[in-house]
């Protein structure tokens, strides 16, 4: 069957490198702006028949990427596309996958519904949050995986003896997938959210003496979560400079200046989401395009 590619306008540059993997045009889509502020999508591509992908990042603001989204997958499904899929590198509101007051909404239940309200078949995303997520989403789910591309990354430069550590325990699934490869042990910090941008650590579950560590998170936000991590890990005995790796890299708030004061070897993120000038600390950035279109190419029909 016939593949599109479009692109809504969230990260120009991973469409970009995903077409090149994939060996497929990016289709044409115009996104632009009525006068009123309203997006005014048009769509140049014929997409009659074909199965459509259409890439957006669901990084800030994440209202206007997502609807931006369920234009561009409205307009190709009235076009007489025949299926329509969302590749969604970032998913925003991922974090709200569970209610911990019971006075809050479960974010990423409604953003999951709101993708997925009549026009988008399936879905694509890269190293979610949780699995749990999945669950969320009324129609299917193919997950992109950048955990082996990360791990090849931080093979090449890493000094033994050395500790994964997870920096909380939602992360530890994620820090054991990431220390099975490379016959690596596990330490769990103990982590507290005081705030969206302050966290408490204080123990560490595992042995990190004298080791090099290697520390493993979903994401990367305000950085609150690493820096308690990396003070904790240190004041128990490891050995720094400290290689951090994390699938997304949204850097928001006071995350560049955190960073910066960080004993920090290396940060280790995927490109999937943008990300602009001076880093101020050791960023290397990994291409997700590769683990996004293996996910594609799973699903195309032949
Ligand atoms: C939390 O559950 C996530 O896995 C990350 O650890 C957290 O969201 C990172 O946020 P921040 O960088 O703001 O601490």
């Amino acid at each position: 069957m016939r593949t599109v590619l479009l692109a809504g306008s969230s990260h120009p540059q991973l469409a970009q490198e995903l077409s090149v993997a994939l060996g497929v045009p990016l289709g044409p889509c115009r996104i632009e702006r009525f006068p009123d502020g309203e997006l005014d999508v048009s769509l140049e591509a014929d997409v009659r028949g074909a199965e459509v992908f259409v890439v957006q990042s669901l990084h800030a603001p994440v209202g206007e990427h997502l609807l931006e989204l369920a234009l561009i997958a409205d307009v190709c499904q009235r076009s007489g596309a025949a299926s329509v899929t969302a590749v969604i590198p970032y998913l925003g509101y991922a974090r709200q996958d569970r209610r911990v007051s019971g006075r809050e909404p479960l974010g990423a239940r409604v953003v999951a519904e709101l993708i997925t309200a009549g026009r988008v078949d399936r879905v694509v995303c890269l190293d979610l949050h949780s699995r749990a997520v999945e669950g969320c989403f009324p129609r299917p789910m193919e997950h992109a995986d950048a955990v082996p591309l990360l791990v090849e990354h931080v093979r090449a430069t890493l000094t033994l003896p050395a500790v994964v550590v997870s920096p909380d325990l939602g992360a530890v699934k994620r820090a054991e997938a990431f220390a099975r490869p490379l016959g690596l042990p596990v330490a769990v910090v103990h982590k507290q959210r005081l705030s969206g941008e302050e966290v408490k650590a204080q123990a560490v579950v595992g042995d990190v003496a004298g080791r090099h560590v290697v520390v493993v998170d979903d994401m990367i936000s305000t950085g609150g979560t690493l820096v308690a991590a990396v003070e904790t890990v240190l004041a128990h005995g490891a050995k720094g400079p400290v290689t951090v790796v994390a699938s997304h890299g949204l850097f928001v708030g006071p995350a560049r200046e955190r960073l910066a004061r960080l004993p920090l070897a290396r940060l280790v993120v995927t490109d999937s989401v943008p990300f602009h000038g001076d880093a101020g600390f050791p960023l290397e950035r990994v291409h997700a395009a590769p683990a996004l279109a293996a996910a594609i190419r799973r699903l195309r029909v032949e």
